[in-house]
């Protein structure tokens, strides 16, 4: 297999990997399927989850681009399987600059792969959580233009940073270099909405990407909220996925979203 790096480690699953498999893509081994499995047992829905994510993670990206951005830094964008950002930014509009970041060798590797022979888009390895690290990266600002309004998306990836981390921190360490009329795209796992089992249940989930190299935490609709601050909540607000512009039918309760755009005049 051409796209797996030597150094991986085939013991332990990825969450990145268990993500692309709930996805129905094929970059993704035994241990990260048995993996995705016991964290769906225990959780049930969670397939439908991450596809409702990916359809707002679309819907966003087409709002955005009908805004009038024209670059996109995607952090922590997974591996590409079906309808990545580039794919939908560049096919409303021809010539939208993308950037992935991910901190999976695999999800890294193949986007680079895919993006070989497309000059606006790549895939740069990195940890997002070092924002003044992923800004000055050369192959990011060779795309991106800082000056210029563009989109940071936290796509379904801020439940991999724990609170003594500082999450809020991070985001406003992106939020800060940028220009008013940027936006954040927001998704995060919450359990305001969950019952007593399903609380039982995310401790099981929990456990299980404890044996990845990105343990998960589940915050508050408030906590999330959080993220935005500073920003106006663009229409609906903060929203349970399938309620923020909706476009087909699709049911998920346990997670919030919403699309923050920096205020301010634009030079
Ligand atoms: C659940 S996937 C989400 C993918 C995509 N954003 C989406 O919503 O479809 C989370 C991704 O975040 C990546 N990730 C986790 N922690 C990260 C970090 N500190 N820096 C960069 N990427 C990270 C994982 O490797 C994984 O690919």
């Amino acid at each position: 297999m051409d796209w797996v790096p030597e150094d991986i480690d085939l013991t332990r699953p990825s969450a990145a990997r268990m993500y692309d498999y709930f996805l129905g893509g094929s970059h993704n081994f035994s241990v990260d399927r048995e993996a995705a499995a016991a964290a769906e047992q225990a959780l049930p829905g969670v397939r439908l989850a991450v596809r409702a994510n990916r359809s707002f993670l679309r819907r966003a990206v087409k709002y955005l681009v009908g805004k009038g951005i024209r670059q996109f830094l995607d952090l922590g964008s997974g591996i590409p399987t079906v309808g990545n950002v580039h794919e939908i930014a560049q096919g409303e509009c021809y010539g939208t600059r993308v950037v992935y970041v991910d901190i999976d060798p695999i999800a890294v590797g193949h986007g680079r792969r895919i993006l070989a022979d497309n000059p606006d888009a790549t895939s740069v390895r990195a940890d997002l959580r070092d924002p003044l690290r992923v800004l000055e990266d050369p192959e990011v600002r060779a795309l991106l233009d800082l000056d210029q309004p563009l989109a940071v998306l936290m796509v379904a990836v801020l439940h991999f940073v724990p609170d003594a981390e500082d999450p809020w921190a991070v985001v406003a360490g992106y939020l800060d270099r940028l220009v008013p009329g940027s936006h954040l795209v927001l998704s995060h796992g919450t359990n305001d909405d969950f019952s007593d089992e399903e609380n039982s249940g995310f401790e099981t989930v929990r456990q299980v990407y404890q044996r990845t190299s990105s343990p998960i935490v589940v915050r508050t609709e408030a906590e999330v909220a959080a993220f935005f601050t500073g920003l106006e909540l663009v229409p609906p607000g903060l929203v349970r996925l399938s309620d923020w512009r909706p476009d087909s039918v699709e049911q998920w309760k346990s997670w919030r979203c919403g699309i923050g755009r920096k205020p301010g005049p634009i030079g």
